[in-house]
């Protein structure tokens, strides 16, 4: 068997976010969440079952990785094999083209690329949201990179759905890359942490769901003004539950602060701008995208940002030639 597989999907970024685990075993979520996936940051990657390994194989931007990255792919190509009837272990090349250094999250992208391409290297025909659904399994945010523009992912579904297209409500996002001197703790980890010992997770699951409803509700609408305060009360909030655990999860580099300042300023001048961040200290910034240019030389000139990246909104995942 010499099944190979090519793929290309993009990042996304919760609007309304989901912080929590109903089922950990089968990673399903315990709030629903809403993104947008973003054209500038891609991850393509290739499949090829072959039966003379002994192993699954991983290579990340051209470096050979082992340990628990390696045992998460091997598992959603697990899941793969058994639905395939393939018994042959596979050799994974994945490549983000957004700078992966600068810590930013690159499962979502990653899995949505290696369900796609795995899916195709076994010779199954699956529609996306059974991709979607093998995805979610190695990373819920996954899910929801295999469509493109506003995508939404219910509390415990196994599978994501678009909720309108980019070009139906067009925002673009700016990523402000910020200096952090910590060791980020995965999402996984930090869920479980925040669940396990934050007095407030209970309250991060009475309002989320409320909070996602308005951002839906405003998504469908193309209401900027309705969308963007909900989006920072969601990110604020998740990050209330995980400050509260101990010990405290703070992701907050001092650049995080600065550009939520500039970005509440920029509003406050006439702006529209509203930021949200995820596990990590960057800070997006969602704008219309007549201030964008504007807002992205801004951001570039604080203190504690390294770079600025713009996006618009991205397509679906897709096939490629290997
Ligand atoms: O599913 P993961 O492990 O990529 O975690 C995603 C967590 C957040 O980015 C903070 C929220 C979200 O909904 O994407």
């Amino acid at each position: 068997m010499m099944g190979v597989g090519k793929a290309v999907a993009h990042s996304n970024i919760a609007l309304a976010k989901y912080w929590g685990k109903a089922d950990a075993v089968r990673n399903l979520t315990a709030v629903p969440s809403l993104s947008l996936t973003l054209a500038a940051l891609r991850t393509v990657t290739t499949v090829r079952f072959d039966d003379s390994l002994g192993a699954d194989e991983l290579s990340l931007g051209g470096a050979i990785v082992s340990g628990r990255p390696l045992s998460r792919v091997s598992k959603l190509l697990d899941n793969v094999r058994a639905q395939a009837g393939v018994t042959a272990r596979a050799r994974v090349e994945s490549v983000n083209d957004f700078p992966t250094a600068a810590g930013l999250a690159s499962s979502a992208s990653g899995f949505a690329a290696l369900a796609m391409a795995a899916t195709r290297a076994a010779g199954l025909e699956l529609p996306l949201t059974q991709v979607s659904a093998l995805a979610r399994a190695g990373s819920a945010s996954a899910a929801r990179s295999l469509y493109g523009g506003y995508v939404s992912l219910g509390a415990r579904a196994e599978s994501a759905e678009r909720v309108a297209a980019g070009a139906d409500f067009p925002l673009e996002m700016l990523v402000a890359v910020t200096v952090s001197g910590e060791k980020e703790t995965a999402s996984t980890d930090g869920m479980g942490h925040t669940q396990g010992t934050s007095p407030y997770y209970a309250a991060w699951l009475l309002a989320a769901p409320a909070i996602y409803q308005q951002v839906y509700a405003a998504v469908l609408a193309r209401d900027f003004d309705a969308l963007g305060p909900a989006v920072e009360q969601s990110a604020l909030a998740m990050h209330a539950s995980m400050l509260a655990a101990r010990p405290a999860l703070i992701y907050f580099a001092p650049g995080t602060l600065r550009v939520m300042e500039r970005v509440r300023a920029f509003r406050k001048s006439g702006g529209r701008a509203y930021f949200t961040m995820d596990a990590g200290p960057h800070v997006k910034v969602l704008v219309e995208p007549s201030a964008a240019a504007e807002l992205e030389l801004e951001l570039g000139k604080l203190e504690g940002v390294t770079q600025v990246l713009r996006s618009t909104a991205g397509p679906d995942a897709y096939w490629v030639e290997p």
